[in-house]
């Protein structure tokens, strides 16, 4: 008896531990959802390394800044994408979480 009241204690604290570790707000774990192409580029080959966090914590920068980091993924950590599919992954970056206007 005292067994299982041990047990379920150690259950429920580690049940907490994984929930407060997993604590994020929820619009920060993905992309946010768009109209453009990019968007499903994006969710395709932009969750692979690392979650979306990355991306959403950036300061709201112009299209140089997501062309030279979209450059980055590719040629300096080796992310497998096609350079056809890069101005459509740029935009939506730029649009969603850029500065559009400059
Ligand atoms: C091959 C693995 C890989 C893929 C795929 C990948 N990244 Fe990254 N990303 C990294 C690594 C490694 C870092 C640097 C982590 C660090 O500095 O702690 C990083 C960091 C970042 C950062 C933080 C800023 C910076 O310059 O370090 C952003 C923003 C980012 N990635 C965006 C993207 C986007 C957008 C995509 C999809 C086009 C993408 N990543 C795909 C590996 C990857």
């Amino acid at each position: 008896m005292k067994t299982t009241v041990l047990i379920f204690a150690l259950l429920s604290s580690l049940s907490m531990t994984v929930s407060a570790s997993t604590d994020w707000p929820p619009e920060t774990l993905t992309y946010r959802p768009s109209e453009l192409p990019g968007y499903a580029l994006v969710r395709q080959h932009c969750l692979t390394c690392h979650s979306a966090h990355y991306v959403t914590y950036q300061p709201r920068s112009p299209r140089t800044y997501w062309d030279a980091t979209v450059k980055k993924m590719k040629y300096t950590f080796g992310a497998p994408l096609d350079d056809k599919d890069i101005p459509a992954m740029v935009d939506y970056l730029t649009q969603t979480y850029g500065s559009p206007s400059r």
